[in-house]
């Protein structure tokens, strides 16, 4: 198969649509002829105390200020949960799946109104108050879900911080952040391993010491080993919460107040958080997964992104929920305890959308398909897939074996900045190309800048960028604006640069190439280059070192690390050494593919590093390195390779 496979918008003949192609055309052409207009209308789709009466108000010069909705007024848990209450009262809301745990647990919209009005009345028993931070660290378990909302609830920002992330990462993201709360978890099992949650946090705080603000932490017994309680700051979260009252009033928000912050990487070796507001975040959520999942009654929607993600904020809870939909999370990995253990969870809970990374599907496509074939997956009628790009025979194999051809695949571009699909298809209203992320959702004014700076017309390729505002456009770098300004907006002065590179077909359709800064996606997960070097760096036994990517078969891109030890420590420093304090100070998911201990790295003449080249040596080539004429010193060049080599 070629990238340039076409099926067309009316080959899913049993695809209950969402619209008609001319309905998707003419939505966009209102979006366009009257943005204030369109994104007024799209605001209805959530419930606000105050009716906002203007769309955008901000510019994307000079100091850069991003406002929607701004005399609007709303609770985003209100949006998510109170407004279905009376027509939705016993459907269920939430069903939450834990490996080894029993049947899943199944929370309808007034369970859960209950266990969010009792977290927010605990919450603020504990004098957390509207702004303040509350971080959030928890495997997959219905308490995550509740929590995210809780915050909401009481008008706290949450910061959901990873379960993978090290004590240090998380110390700096709790000092960054000035959370007062955290709220975590005894231990958890992912896959075969032990992920020691709490034992992780206290190390944190350890290391935080008096720089954070953290005063309590709810634990949530997630299993039955023993933990470590410390009396005055720890509480037992069931054994705490549950005597509040199943009742709370929410706190009614201005649109433009925070709701939630989440820490992203970028080519520096800082992590930074990005601010997503009330208003705006909960339209976009709500459009953004009302138009590429739709939900009909009866759907389940299973994302299988872990929450501290923002494809587990907007496509796990906020989406779903603020379009009354069914959503289902699980700790379970693709494959594990035994093959196929997916399609079961499928088959079991009658999924009818399954959305996950394009590194899930390449791992259960190399389980054979048999495991697939041999599971009534029926209950299907829409694939998902984002994250990273995904290539068309890992598409086609989603499509063919697992829809059996009868359910669209929806490859979806977003970021954790753009809080949404942005490049998306509508299934049923336009044809699918595999390995495209086809086009921008209606109201999306997406842009392809060439090297000049100039606006690529029709076919073309170069720089991703975005010219106009949308609702859920993060705001700004929490504490560090003119670092928001300079990451996102010094390309093309004017226009939202994603980091991305992206290539346009003539039908308008867009196909990403990756991204045109020093980070790199790990099985869907952001890491910069910067951030492994930095933390090398901290290793007195290191002189210089350097991190790239290379194309990795499941995990799509894998972390190779060059490191050039000092003289008098050469002896003491291994390249297994190198690849598990790395992965301690940073998370497993940072563990090296590769580590190589070299004498020095190629540089132009200016003492640059040629990435270039270090990313075509860490993957075994040893010639078309195409113009090394800016090389200092071309010997360096052979003894890597020769270093390479000898390992592989
Ligand atoms: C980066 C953002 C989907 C939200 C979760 C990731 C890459 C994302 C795709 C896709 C090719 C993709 C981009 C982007 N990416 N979706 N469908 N095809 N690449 O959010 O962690 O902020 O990462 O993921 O490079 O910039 P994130």
């Amino acid at each position: 198969m070629t990238d340039t496979t076409v099926i067309p918008a009316g080959f899913y003949k049993d695809y209950p649509a969402l619209l008609s192609p001319e309905g998707l055309e003419a939505m966009r052409e209102h979006a366009h002829r009257d943005p204030d207009g369109f994104w007024l209308e799209q605001a209805e789709r959530v419930h606000w105390h105050k009716k906002p009466t203007r769309g955008f108000s901000g510019s994307f010069t000079g100091d850069v200020s991003i406002r929607w909705f701004e005399d609007g007024q709303l609770n985003v848990s209100v949006c998510c949960i109170d407004r279905f209450l009376t027509e939705k009262a016993d459907q269920v809301a939430l069903i939450a799946h834990r490996e080894g745990h029993g049947p899943a647990e199944k929370l309808t919209y007034t369970m859960l109104h209950e266990r969010v009005c009792r977290l927010a009345n605990a919450l603020s028993h504990l004098g957390v108050e509207k702004g303040q931070r509350v971080a959030i660290c928890l495997p997959m378990c219905s308490e995550a879900v509740v929590a995210m909302l809780a915050c909401a609830r009481i008008g706290a920002v949450h910061v959901v911080l990873f379960g993978g992330f090290s004590a240090e990462g998380i110390a700096e993201r709790l000092v960054d952040s000035q959370a007062v709360v955290v709220i975590t978890a005894s231990t958890s099992r992912r896959g075969a391993k032990m992920v020691p949650f709490k034992e992780t946090m206290d190390a944190a705080l350890q290391r935080a010491g008096a720089s954070s603000a953290v005063h309590s932490m709810l634990v949530v017994r997630t299993s039955d080993d023993p933990v470590m309680m410390l009396p005055g700051r720890d509480h037992d979260y069931h054994g705490f919460v549950d005597h509040f009252e199943a009742d709370f009033v929410p706190v009614v928000m201005k649109a433009e107040d925070p709701l939630f912050m989440l820490y992203t990487s970028g080519s520096t070796g800082k992590p930074k958080a990005v601010v997503h507001s009330c208003g705006g975040y909960i339209v976009w959520a709500a459009y953004t997964m009302g138009m590429v999942y739709t939900f009909r009654p009866g759907d389940v929607l299973w994302c299988t992104a872990d929450v501290a993600w923002i494809t587990g904020h907007t496509s796990v809870v906020y989406g779903p929920l603020a379009n009354g939909g069914t959503t289902m999370i699980s700790d379970s990995l693709p494959g594990h305890p035994y093959p196929g253990r997916w399609w079961d969870l499928v088959q079991e809970n009658k999924v009818t959308m399954l959305f996950t990374a394009p590194t899930a599907v390449r791992s259960m496509m190399a389980e054979g398909d048999e495991v697939v074939l041999k599971r009534d997956l029926s209950s299907l009628r829409l694939l998902g897939v984002a994250g990273e790009p995904i290539s068309p025979d890992a598409w086609l194999w989603y499509h063919d074996v697992v829809g059996q051809k009868r359910c669209p695949v929806a490859d979806t571009w977003w970021q954790t900045e753009t809080a949404g699909v942005v490049l998306g298809p509508i299934a049923g209203a336009q044809p699918l190309k595999p390995g495209s992320a086809s086009t921008p959702l209606p109201g999306v004014d997406m842009r392809i800048i060439d090297q000049q700076g100039n606006t690529v017309e029709g076919a073309g390729e170069g720089a991703l960028c975005i010219a106009r505002s949308w609702p859920g456009q993060a705001r700004t770098i929490w504490g560090d604006h003119a670092r928001f300004v300079q990451t996102y907006f010094g390309v093309a002065p004017g226009q939202y640069f994603t980091g991305d590179g992206a290539r346009r077909d003539a039908d308008g359709y867009y196909w990403i190439t990756g991204r045109m800064d020093d980070v790199i996606n790990i099985a869907g997960h952001r890491l910069g280059t910067a951030e492994v070097e930095d933390v090398l760096g901290e290793d007195h036994r290191v002189v210089e070192s350097a991190a790239v990517g290379i194309p990795h078969p499941v995990k799509g891109e894998a972390l190779v690390v060059f490191v050039i030890p000092r003289k008098d420590a050469a002896g003491e420093l291994t390249e297994e050494g190198i690849g598990r304090f790395v992965a301690k100070q940073l998370g497993r998911y940072a563990a090296p593919e590769a580590v190589y201990l070299v004498p020095d790295l190629p540089r132009t003449r200016s003492g640059k590093i040629v990435r270039r080249l270090l990313r075509k040596i860490a993957q075994g080539e040893t010639e078309n390195f195409g113009d090394l004429s800016a090389l200092n010193d071309m010997a360096v060049v052979k003894t890597l390779c020769d270093r390479v080599w000898a390992q592989s």
